[in-house]
């Protein structure tokens, strides 16, 4: 059996321009990370995940990187970020990278290389193509396929220098990789090694699902309405991704302990997934897999659509079943590109965003996997009041914006409406460390407006209020180390239908766990028996009443002997 240590770990994101500004220039850094490595210490995480601190231009917030060994400037430097992995390390924190390898920047030398001419030896590390047959090279529709990219236009962007095109599905300055080429990984390889041998604890894979694409490049199924295609069945879990998953592994992680490996993967299958987190098949120790967040999202992408609990549950059971014997799951509600949990699937108004926010937090880490908690979410942080467009900062906002209002025929209000309810800049307002000016974030500019709320919600105020949210999830983490049913137990789904109550157990030989929260304004009552007279464990109002009648927002956990 391989090292599991992370079953019983928490792992917390940090969004480094975010999280805490030293400097004063308006923009989070490391050193601000090591000046608050005590509140991550305090609150009980085992791993820090940081998002990339890299040189890049900063077209994508540095998931476009222009050197994958070196520090942002704005961030610090290589002795700074050496200094926080032993500040971490000595508190008992683990750190894991971002890899950002799908693409690199336009600005990374290898793709200047790779664009300067055709025989440059670089020129195969990634995607060049020529026009469309029979179309000149530069005109519209001559790109070699119909795909659109994430961000918005198509996913190719012509180049004056040789007259062809290079694929992106990102932004036109975030080029894809050819994974095709070997020369492409044993780079990738060489540079993971140098960041393990530097003392990282692991990586967080940034889209790598996508980095084998199907080499003939179909061109992908136009939807109703959308300007461009969907070009994803071409590049989603794509034909060599299992063998260079286990190349990668073979190469990189056999023989060292203790490292974490997690995978970003948009689309992957609960089977999909089985396979990659199969430990003895050597490829990644969880994936990060997107049903649940997607539960909210119709055919129509500028609709809102309603929670639906039921759909939660049965997307989340699906994948606690589909992973119970073999691989591991991930658990989390919130991250970077993922609007505030609390504003999402709670209740944010005053009278119910801390009890919301406590039982979002219950449910989610008494599920089993490994959860993790992104920056400001024990807080009870929420979305963020944007008002018109210029507000944003995202390139993916302003990208599906331009491209909705200007060539789709949507209203900016429609558009407008999704993106302050799930747009990603929601996530990456400023963290609230107390009720100052900028929230304690920085005593300059900073980058992104703090959330006005700051001044009610904030980290100082928290950490000196037991009730809060803060504690709460303190609680919560504490109890993964001292109940082992919570990292081992096995998850039974209850309730299944009830459109209020999320209701399960976690069984571990002679301990059981029944985990109830109620996701709505109403008090709700579970039909659940035998739980008369079982110890009460956590919940975050007072204690219910005889025969499960939760409070709106409720969460319990009880524990009995089976
Ligand atoms: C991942 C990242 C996201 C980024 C994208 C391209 O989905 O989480 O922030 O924009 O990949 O790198």
């Amino acid at each position: 059996m391989t090292d599991s240590w992370w079953k019983k770990s928490v792992v917390y994101q940090i969004y480094p321009r975010s999280f805490a500004d030293a400097d004063g220039d308006g923009m989070g850094d490391l050193r601000g990370i090591i000046d608050h490595l005590d509140h991550l210490a305090e609150l009980g995480v085992d791993v820090l995940w940081l998002s990339p601190v890299y040189p890049s231009p900063q077209d994508d917030n540095g998931y476009d990187i222009s050197d994958y060994q070196d520090i942002e400037p704005l961030f610090g430097t290589l002795e700074i970020f050496d200094e926080l992995l032993a500040g971490a390390h000595a508190r008992n924190m683990k750190i894991i990278m971002d890899l950002v390898v799908n693409h690199s920047s336009d600005e990374h030398p290898w793709f200047q290389e790779s664009r300067s001419s055709k025989d440059n030896p670089k020129r195969d590390w990634y995607w060049w193509r020529p026009a469309r047959p029979g179309m000149d090279s530069g005109t519209p529709g001559a790109e070699p396929t119909n795909w659109g990219s994430v961000f918005g236009g198509p996913a190719w962007e012509h180049d004056e220098k040789t007259g062809e095109y290079y694929l992106h599905l990102f932004s036109k300055k975030q080029p894809d990789l050819n994974w095709e080429n070997p020369e492409v990984r044993q780079a990738v390889h060489a540079m993971m090694r140098w960041w393990l041998d530097r003392g990282v604890d692991g990586f967080r894979m940034d889209v790598i699902n996508m980095i084998s694409k199907d080499v003939s490049l179909p061109d992908g199924r136009l939807n109703a309405g959308s300007a461009y295609a969907d070009g994803s069945a071409a590049f989603i879990g794509g034909p060599r991704l299992h063998e260079f998953l286990q190349e990668m592994h073979r190469e990189v992680f056999a023989g060292r302990d203790g490292l974490l490996t997690v995978g970003e993967m948009p689309g992957v299958t609960v089977d999909e997934a089985r396979l990659h987190t199969d430990p003895e098949r050597g490829e990644v120790d969880m994936v990060f897999q997107f049903d649940h967040v997607w539960v909210d999202r119709g055919p129509d992408p500028w609709l809102l659509v309603p929670l639906q609990l039921t759909a939660l549950k049965a997307i989340l059971g699906r994948w606690q079943a589909g992973l119970a014997d073999v691989g591991w799951n991930s658990l989390y509600w919130n991250n970077h590109d993922q609007p505030r949990v609390v504003s999402r699937f709670g209740d944010d108004s005053p009278a119910h965003r801390a009890a919301s926010a406590k039982m979002l937090g219950t449910v989610l880490h008494l599920h089993r996997g490994t959860p993790y908690v992104y920056q400001g979410e024990e807080l009870g942080m929420t979305n963020h009041p944007f008002g018109g467009i210029d507000e944003f900062r995202d390139i993916e906002a302003l990208g599906q914006y331009r491209q909705a209002v200007e060539l789709e025929g949507r209203t900016p209000e429609e558009v407008l409406r999704v993106l302050r309810a799930r747009g990603r800049d929601n996530a990456r307002t400023p963290m609230q460390w107390d009720d100052s000016p900028h929230g304690g974030f920085t005593t300059g500019t900073p980058w992104l407006p703090v959330n006005p709320n700051h001044t009610e919600i904030n980290a100082r105020a928290q950490r000196a209020d037991p009730e809060s949210v803060f504690h709460y999830y303190r609680r919560l983490i504490e109890l993964r180390k001292t109940e082992p049913a919570v990292a081992d137990g096995d998850f039974t789904m209850l309730l299944p239908h009830d459109e209020r109550l999320y209701a399960f157990t976690r069984r571990l030989g002679a301990t059981e766990l029944l985990v109830i929260g109620n996701f709505s304004g109403v008090e709700a009552r579970a039909e659940i028996d035998g739980w008369e007279g079982a110890e009460l464990v956590l919940t975050n109002l007072e204690r219910p009443a005889a025969g499960l009648t939760l409070q709106p927002w409720q969460a319990v956990v009880y524990r009995r002997a089976v």
